[in-house]
């Protein structure tokens, strides 16, 4: 994928992530064809399998599964499995469950591919979740939070107080670049200017065609509150742009500074920050774990009954007549075990390296599946300098600069320390950070944050870790894109939601929830059910 333009806008966003316009469109014309529940409807049915299927059967359940990898998908396959019996063992490259879920504290120590060590060395309490970060509210991923007893807590996407820095770089130009502004002016400004040229369009009988008499009068009266209008429906600005001088006791009326230009407001391109923050995945309010991320894989590793083998890398995947036999290095060792079936969510890149004995398409498809890169670097702070100088109580900071967005923790609010993540980008910004070595990735981080942010940001820094996901082993990527999920070109898809014999595969890639755990959650649903119905059948 080539930039072009602004770094993050709702479709570039969508392009990284790979959920582009094509399965929309099909889900409409499903909608209107009522094959789909009606827009609101937010869950997927399921239903866990029980222990009662099998004694209205008459018998036990004897079956034995394999699991191959130990994040989302691997723990959820493990955890509803058990509900029916199922003697489940997982296999886990890693000496932690949890994959891409992986919060960052103290101690936490990681190699990347080709690169140095890297320890952090947070304070007592700190952390950043360098995988996943944010829950919306309709996801899966809370159903299990509520099930597994994990607390959880407000994660603050958006701040109309945040702020937004563009340079005069890619595109934006003017005497708003370089400069930052908080989420609120800029917003308001747009939805002024907005709302007064179509106020105006309306009220010169531009859009007669368009609109009844009726209408453009009900329309005209929904702009003027939209967008804040003044007399002869013009924008002035107001106070929804925020005070340069605040209200407050006695005569302290406040004050409010004139709005910029429209021409210099189009020309820094600070618009296109907002179709993001109301997208379906990343619309306020959204939900993290309390103490980390990290506290949902632990919780359902401490679920499951059977064992999680970790450290053990998988080297080979075989059906065999009448299950799977799958082998495995532990250290030197080579050792193979055998199950009645397996469940492989291994992520695709790295699974079409391992010996296996699927069909030669499906070997080509796991094989062709484009990487996303993506990174970022958490900053410990000993003092909360967004909070005491800028008033910012979490949400994030969008910026053009590569380092994409700063993000404020969601917690520790009013406290003394906090760990602030340096960037958060994708595609070429992030493979520009992975090239650099962890210290380089941190002064580079150190040197963008301080044009929004001043002196503080170097001098109240502390520590630094940083995660470029197409260097971490075991992951390789941040996620998987794939251009199409739907019809002949999307078959590479289709072919891999089915079974190779008694091998399963699960995983967000296999979902239209790709870079999500809710991805994970409901594709190992999906295989639990599939699995679930072929052995009560068999
Ligand atoms: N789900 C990821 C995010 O919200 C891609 O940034």
């Amino acid at each position: 994928m080539t930039p072009t333009g602004p770094r993050i806008t709702r479709r570039r966003f969508l392009q990284a992530v790979g959920a582009a316009g094509g399965a929309a469109a099909v889900l409409g014309s499903m909608e209107a064809l009522r094959l789909v529940a009606p827009a609101g409807e937010h869950r997927q049915p399921f239903d866990p399998p029980r222990k009662s299927d099998f004694a209205l059967q008459g018998r036990a359940n004897g079956t034995r599964v394999l699991i191959l990898g130990a994040g989302i998908a691997g723990l959820t396959t493990a955890y509803e499995l058990e509900k029916a019996g199922y003697a489940c063992e997982i296999l886990e490259a890693r000496e932690r469950p949890g994959g891409r879920n992986w919060t960052v504290r103290g101690g936490t120590t990681e190699t990347e591919i080709d690169g140095p060590a890297q320890t952090a060395s947070f304070t007592e309490g700190q952390y950043f979740n360098a995988g996943p970060a944010r829950i919306p509210q309709h996801h899966t991923t809370l159903d299990y939070c509520r099930e597994l007893g994990v607390p959880i807590e407000i994660f603050a996407n958006q701040n109309a107080d945040g702020w937004y820095y563009n340079e005069e770089a890619n595109g934006a130009i003017g005497p708003l670049t370089g400069q930052r502004i908080r989420h609120r002016t800029a917003q308001a400004d747009y939805l002024g200017y907005v709302s007064e040229l179509l106020a105006k369009a309306i009220s010169q009988g531009a859009l007669e065609t368009e609109l009844s008499a009726d209408d453009a009068v009900r329309m005209v009266e929904f702009l003027r509150g939209l967008g804040a209008l003044g007399p002869e429906d013009r924008y002035v600005g107001g106070a929804s742009r925020g005070y340069v001088v605040p209200p407050g006791a006695g005569l302290q009326a406040g004050a409010v500074d004139a709005p910029p230009a429209l021409s210099d407001l189009l020309a820094s391109q600070l618009g296109f920050y907002f179709p993001f923050e109301h997208e379906w995945d990343q619309a306020m309010l959204m939900f993290q774990p309390v103490g980390g991320m990290d506290r949902i894989p632990r919780a359902l590793a401490d679920a499951i009954t059977g064992r999680i083998l970790y450290g053990v890398e998988v080297a080979g995947i075989a059906n065999t007549p009448a299950g799977v036999a799958i082998t495995f290095a532990e250290g030197d060792d080579v050792r193979e075990v055998t199950a009645d079936y397996c469940v492989c969510t291994i992520p695709p890149m790295i699974l079409s390296r391992i010996p296996n004995d699927f069909r030669t398409d499906v070997q080509t498809d796991l094989a062709s599946l484009r990487p996303v890169s993506t990174g970022k670097i958490g900053l410990e702070y000993r003092r909360r300098f967004w909070e005491e100088d800028d008033r910012i109580f979490g949400g994030i900071t969008n910026t053009n600069m590569d380092i994409g967005t700063i993000w404020y923790p969601s917690h520790g609010y009013l406290g003394e320390r906090g760990v602030v993540v340096g960037y958060y980008n994708y595609v070429n910004d992030a493979d520009a950070y992975a090239a650099m070595t962890p210290q380089a990735r941190e002064a580079r981080a150190l040197e963008q944050g301080r044009k929004v942010h001043g002196p503080a940001y170097a001098d109240e820094f502390v520590s630094s870790f940083s995660a470029s996901w197409r260097r971490i082993r075991h992951s390789e990527a941040g996620w998987v894109a794939w251009d199409e999920r739907t019809g002949a070109v999307g078959e590479a898809f289709i072919r891999l939601l089915e079974p190779q014999g008694r091998v399963y595969f699960a995983g967000d890639h296999l979902s239209h929830v790709t870079a999500w755990q809710h991805g994970a959650f409901e594709t190992a649903r999906s295989v639990v059910t599939q699995l679930h119905q072929r052995v009560l059948q068999g």
